[in-house]
């Protein structure tokens, strides 16, 4: 099939026929498609949007793309994916919860993507292996009951090539392109529960809860049909989720929380989440039992014990779990100073997002190398009073002029009101296939 004609076809707001879709799957997946024809259709398929047929075929035809997994581990496999976020390190808390319970999690996490923060990226920056073939990344989920891995060549090939070029074509907010890409990976890695965490809010990829809800309403249904058992939370991203933004920083905060040194709303979503993957592993009937279960982990110090065995099995420095302070270091550390009394009635999320990149701690181009130390720490939540003098971050940097930068970002992202301000909603609404559960 002719590809200008594919691309005419999504350019005038018609629905591709599957086999215009396969050829377009085909062509980013074996790189017989040049980039710019790609990117011409995704602009298309954002401005223009697809059907649910389209949509469905689409993911399909990306799952298969590359290698389809079907672990015999002896139980449910697991696996949990976020649509994104800041500060949103849930993955290093509940996974070892899950895992500390019985669940087998087997996890294909992505890297940083636009103004948000990849696990990948997490566990590179303390020396651990992300790049597990595919025999020992299921030994590891058999012996010990998680593993984390990054993309594979093999699983979901068309992903890779896509997403990499809606990162630098502004064409990440799409719904079908979300859809397509995060479900295709997990319908290639072969978990049978699925559990997605939707963000809504200012530094989400659908910032609204309408298009977050249709989000996550499209990938229940998709992965339903796929025969999977999947839900999906809607959570907020109004503000960052924990207190944490950065790689090395984040891990901190992790593995603070499962010490038991630290709360807050990281360990509330951590926690609803992995009740839900507690439920698709048939080890739960209902959240609360979930809830509880991880609970107990958490306070016996089974989930830190859980995250030792998973570093030291994907090669990084376990002793961080003793002593994570040592994770909070950088060449210039400073206070961020509120210079006026007030109550913080909201945060520009994506902003405080993009000062961390600015700072090193993700990527502006593919090309870029992160710097594991550098980000900060937000000591303010919505609805809290800052007084004059105050601190509202404390910036890890790797010099004075990235630190000077991401400065104006952060002071320009907070916003002050002289009026009180409720705290922000953490928990949106359940999506299953029965329906929508608001919370
Ligand atoms: N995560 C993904 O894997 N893909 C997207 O498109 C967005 C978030
Ligand atoms: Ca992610």
């Amino acid at each position: 099939m002719n590809f200008p004609a594919i691309i005419t076809e999504k350019k005038l707001g018609h629905p591709l026929s599957d086999e215009a879709i396969a050829t377009f799957v085909r062509g980013a997946a074996d790189g017989s498609v040049p980039d710019y024809q790609l990117a011409a259709l995704l602009m298309a398929i954002r401005l223009n949007g697809m059907d649910a047929r389209e949509t469905t075929t689409l993911t399909m035809e990306m799952a298969r793309s590359g290698d389809m997994l079907h672990p015999d581990l002896g139980g449910m496999v697991v696996d949990k994916h976020s649509t994104g976020g800041v500060g949103d390190t849930t993955t290093l808390v509940l996974v070892p919860l899950c895992a500390a319970c019985g669940a087998k999690i087997a996890k294909m996490s992505g890297r940083g993507l636009g103004h948000t923060g990849g696990t990948v990226d997490k566990m590179e920056s303390i020396g651990m292996r992300t790049d597990l073939p595919e025999d020992e990344f299921l030994r590891q989920v058999r012996e010990i009951g998680c593993a984390v891995v990054g993309q594979s060549a093999e699983l979901a090939p068309a992903d890779k090539t896509l997403y990499a070029l809606r990162d630098t074509t502004s064409t990440v907010d799409s719904l079908p392109l979300i859809a397509s890409s995060i479900m295709s990976k997990k319908l290639a890695a072969g978990a049978e529960g699925i559990v997605l965490d939707v963000k809504v809010g200012s530094g989400a990829i659908m910032p609204t809860y309408e298009g977050s809800l249709m989000l996550a309403q499209t990938m229940v249904e998709i992965g339903t049909r796929a025969g999977r058992h999947v839900s999906a939370l809607l959570t907020g991203m109004n503000e960052p989720l924990g207190s944490h933004v950065g790689n090395r920083l984040e891990v901190k905060e992790a593995i603070e929380i499962l010490r038991g040194e630290s709360a807050g709303p990281l360990l509330t979503v951590s926690l609803r989440l992995g009740a839900q993957l507690l439920i698709a592993s048939g080890l739960a009937n209902t959240a609360a039992q979930g809830e509880k279960m991880l609970r107990a982990a958490l306070e016996e110090g089974r989930g830190l014990e859980k995250l030792r065995q998973l570093i030291r099995a994907q090669g990084g420095d376990e002793s961080v779990c003793d002593h994570p302070q040592v994770l909070a270091d950088a060449p210039v550390i400073r206070e961020i100073i509120s210079d006026a009394d007030g109550y913080i009635a909201a945060m520009d999320t994506m902003q405080i997002g993009y000062a961390s990149l600015e700072l090193g701690a993700g990527r502006k181009k593919k090309s870029d190398i992160i710097d594991p130390r550098v980000g900060f720490i937000v000591n303010a939540r919505i609805g809290d009073h800052v007084a004059c003098g105050q601190p509202l971050y404390t910036l890890y940097a790797a010099d004075t002029d990235s630190a000077v930068r991401a400065e104006h970002m952060l002071r320009i992202a907070i916003h002050l009101s002289d009026h009180s301000v409720p705290p922000e909603k953490l928990l949106y609404a359940l999506v299953t296939p029965e329906g929508v559960q608001t919370l």
